[in-house]
């Protein structure tokens, strides 16, 4: 450890052996038969490609709505991916929780180890965390509606219970426009539902992508809906 960087690999979720192959084994059953690119989906391949890529926008108004960088203060990132985010979150000073079944960014911590906060990397499925650490600011792009419709159900209370009043949710979901909304094991929420997941929470932002795109090689609809919210009680 150099200085003040610390990178973090939490061990008992590695050594437990992981959501990876359990997901990927759940993800190439019968659940996913009803999506073309379902086979294709690959988040190694797809994360390694995403590695480099700039951190979003979202992350600096996540901390601007916390009340600005704050040493020693706690995120959750749920589905990190290669953790271009988390490791934003990071250098500003901010520990992550960062949580995904791919593993990507369990090499990345051993390139970034100057950051003034760290990252504590989950190598997890998401929805068999029973209980999420305290933290200031949740954090979850392109995620939570992979985890299906009872996934979600089921761990957005535990997300909600991790954070103090006027602790910061900046997450995603994904709307009744999107492809996916054919799918059953992944949530499309209609805009009311949304907010009723936000019911204890002051919005601050929404913004709406709705436009056609890719997921990997194929065409594809997305309507991203993105909420920046204070939590009230
Ligand atoms: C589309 S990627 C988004 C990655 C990153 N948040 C971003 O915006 O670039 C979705 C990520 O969620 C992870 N994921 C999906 N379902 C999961 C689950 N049940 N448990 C853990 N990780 C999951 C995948 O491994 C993948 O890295």
């Amino acid at each position: 450890m150099r200085g003040r960087s610390r990178v973090l690999f939490a061990e008992d979720e590695n050594r437990r052996g992981v959501g990876h192959l359990k997901l990927k084994a759940r993800w190439t059953s019968a659940s996913l038969k009803a999506m073309d690119t379902a086979e294709k989906v690959d988040w190694a391949t797809l994360n390694a490609h995403a590695a480099g890529r700039p951190a979003r926008r979202l992350v600096a108004r996540a901390i601007t709505a916390a009340g600005g960088d704050r040493p020693g203060g706690t995120v959750l990132d749920i589905g990190a991916g290669a953790g271009a985010d988390s490791l934003q979150f990071a250098r500003r000073g901010w520990n992550v929780h960062a949580y995904d079944a791919d593993d990507t960014l369990a090499s990345r911590l051993v390139e970034n180890e100057r950051m003034a906060g760290s990252v504590t990397f989950h190598h997890t499925d998401i929805t068999e965390v029973t209980e999420f650490p305290p933290a200031q600011i949740l954090y979850s792009t392109y995620t939570l509606g992979l985890l299906g419709p009872e996934g979600l159900a089921e761990t957005w209370p535990k997300l909600v219970a991790a954070l103090p009043r006027g602790g910061v949710a900046a997450v995603d979901m994904f709307g009744i426009n999107d492809s996916w909304a054919e799918r059953g094991d992944i949530a499309t929420l209609a805009l009311e539902e949304i907010d009723e997941m936000f019911r204890d929470f002051q919005v601050i932002d929404r913004s709406v992508r709705d436009e056609d795109g890719r997921f990997l090689a194929d065409r594809k609809h997305w309507h991203v809906i993105t909420t920046l919210a204070r939590k009230r009680s």
